[in-house]
């Protein structure tokens, strides 16, 4: 296997407040390699999003990244000047967000749109800009690329507005696309479609890739490695196979029963008993003890790692047998 491209090491992200301090992410370290798909999974409010922000630079106050490192082929992000991570965003690393109107401006043309993305980091002709985007679109399986070009995105469905927002992020071929919930708002099919794509792009460019989602089903046919978050913090980690075959977390396999049969229609989504802890009074124990059936005195101090194999770690006093 090929060697990280991609390096987070102890990242910690915290955001300031007049309540206290609130740990988003909290020692986080995770790698990537070329073609390949990282899915970072957890419920809401697990730090999954704030650990995209954290990469791109682009925490919002009061939030800020503590500690850690970032690095991209052996360069250290996190010391870059402003300027040099703003041409890092977008040439080097892209994301795509969950809602594309975030991304689009509702007054421009998806050409002009497109040109502009290209022309921020690129001096080219109109004419290959133009080629570039029917390219990268009909790579995200738009059809009749020419006539979305001159479409404004109220005029697209919602997938195909996520479409142009994923065909936008490959236009200057990136090392690394982070993708946030870029299909939590499509329907299952549509869903199913783009990550098809998504997989068969990865494949061919050799980029590597971040995919954050709540929902574990989307990232089977997708990822090849996945990071359980939950409370800011790692709590399994390791290839789909061991995650969704073998999940050593009472956590993960809480969360692999919540999601739904995909073949019995009509099924509710059922939800993990309890709440998540404040991220304000998080202590050193682990901060999913007070909903775990397996849960005794040693989990309020401090959470060891478990190695279960080179890929597979558990942070947990009570991994589950298999
Ligand atoms: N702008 C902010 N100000 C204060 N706290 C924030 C802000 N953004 C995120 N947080 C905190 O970080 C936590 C994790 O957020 P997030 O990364 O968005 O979760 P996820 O993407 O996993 O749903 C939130 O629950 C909240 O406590
Ligand atoms: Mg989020």
């Amino acid at each position: 296997m090929s060697e990280a491209f991609f390096e987070v090491e102890g990242l910690n992200t915290w955001f300031f407040t007049r309540m206290g301090i609130f740990k988003s992410v909290r020692d986080v370290s995770f790698d990537l390699r070329r073609g390949e798909v990282l899915g970072i999974v957890g419920e809401s409010g697990s730090g999954k999003s704030v650990t995209g922000m954290s990469i791109m630079g682009q925490v919002e106050e009061p939030g800020r990244t503590v500690s850690g490192s970032i690095r991209l082929d052996g360069e250290e992000l996190t010391s870059l000047s402003f300027e040099d991570m703003r041409r890092c965003r977008g040439r080097r690393i892209a994301m795509v967000f969950q809602n594309p109107l975030m991304t689009l401006n509702p007054l421009m043309r998806i050409r002009d749109q497109m040109y502009e993305a290209i022309s921020e980091h690129e001096s080219v002709s109109e004419d290959e800009m133009h080629q570039r985007c029917l390219d990268a679109l009909r790579a995200v399986g738009i059809p009749s690329p020419e006539e979305r070009l001159t479409a404004y995105p109220h005029e697209l469905s919602g997938g195909m507005r996520q479409r142009v927002v994923i065909a936008t992020a490959l236009l200057l071929n990136p090392d690394l696309i982070i993708a946030d919930e870029p299909t939590t708002a499509l329907d299952v099919t549509i869903q199913a479609q783009i990550i098809h794509q998504m997989r068969r792009q990865i494949d061919e460019r050799g980029l590597g890739m971040i995919w954050i989602t709540h929902d574990l089903a989307t990232l089977s046919e997708l990822a090849d490695r996945i990071l359980v978050m939950y409370a800011g913090a790692m709590m399994e980690t390791g290839t789909t196979a061991e995650i969704i075959g073998s999940p050593r977390h009472p956590y993960t396999s809480k969360l692999l029963e919540s999601v739904p049969s995909r073949n019995v229609p009509g099924e509710k989504l059922r939800q993990i008993r309890g709440t998540m802890p404040s991220l304000l009074s998080l202590g050193a124990g682990c901060p999913f003890m007070g909903r775990c059936e397996h849960a005794t005195d040693a989990c309020a101090r401090g959470v060891p790692e478990r190695m279960f194999s080179q890929t597979h770690r558990v942070w947990c006093h009570h991994p589950l047998e298999v």
